[in-house]
């Protein structure tokens, strides 16, 4: 086993003495797929934060695939970043773009080919059954569809870690377990996956590792083992 993320003795206290994480001691191997739960301001977004390079900690070590995200300078951080596919939980999807324009930005940055870059798009956006609204404005869809919209953005570089924040949030259960048949689908892959969520539903109903935080702090990490005896 590849050890992907190690956090060690890690705290976050925010400018005004928040507290988001007191002494996160985690390790997560690559390929694992891990639910962070928890009430809300348990601390589920800073520690997705802390990984995406968005969030220095005020003490403790992140590491991620062997780098120190907070020795990173902001150059380490943009290459950190094409590593990883972030679903924000308020989504963050450019509104008077369309879907396909909206896919298009974070797959630039790789100076693909233009009919690669297509054929890669029009492959998710059919297996996330949005691709009819390529060409609509991002505003002109319904929630289920732009949560899609922000996955795809998510998958669309073929990222090493997932980060999804609260992807089921808003939508129904059939939108929801579309999502997660997606991002399951793409972590079997071998895509290390964190998805922050409060959807008992989820946790009971795919498998996964559950790290449940309370008050910035963990208070249960099933360790994995759920991975194979959950059916
Ligand atoms: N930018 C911020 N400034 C100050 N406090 C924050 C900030 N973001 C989060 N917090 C605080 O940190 C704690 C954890 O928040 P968060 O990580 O957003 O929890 P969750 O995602 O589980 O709801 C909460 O008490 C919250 O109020
Ligand atoms: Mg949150």
């Amino acid at each position: 086993m590849i050890l992907m993320i190690e956090m060690h003795k890690v705290d976050v206290v925010y400018d005004d003495g928040n507290v988001g994480l007191k002494g996160i001691d985690v390790h997560i191997n690559s390929g694992e797929i891990v639910y962070i739960t928890g009430h809300s301001g348990a601390g589920k977004t800073s520690l997705l934060r802390l990984l995406y390079g968005d969030l220095a900690p005020s003490r403790g070590i992140v590491r991620f695939d062997n780098r120190i995200i907070s020795h990173l300078r902001s150059k380490g951080i943009a290459y950190l970043r094409r590593e990883i596919g972030v679903v924000f939980q308020d989504l963050k999807l450019l509104e008077d773009k369309t879907v396909y324009e909206n896919l298009m930005l974070p797959l630039e940055i790789f100076y693909l080919q233009k009919n690669l870059i297509q054929e890669r798009i029009y492959s998710l956006l059919k297996q996330l059954d949005i691709f009819t609204h390529r060409d609509f404005p991002v505003k002109k869809l319904s929630g289920g569809e732009k949560q899609r919209v922000a996955l795809a953005r998510a998958l669309i570089n073929e990222p090493m870690l997932i980060l999804a924040d609260e992807p089921t949030g808003n939508l129904d259960s059939k939108n929801a377990d579309k999502v997660m048949d997606i991002i399951l689908r793409k972590s079997s892959k071998g895509s290390t996956t964190l998805i922050a969520t409060h959807d008992q539903r989820i946790i009971k109903e795919y498998p996964g590792r559950v790290i449940h935080l309370d008050h910035g702090m963990v208070t249960y990490d099933s360790g994995g083992k759920r991975n194979q005896s959950v059916g």
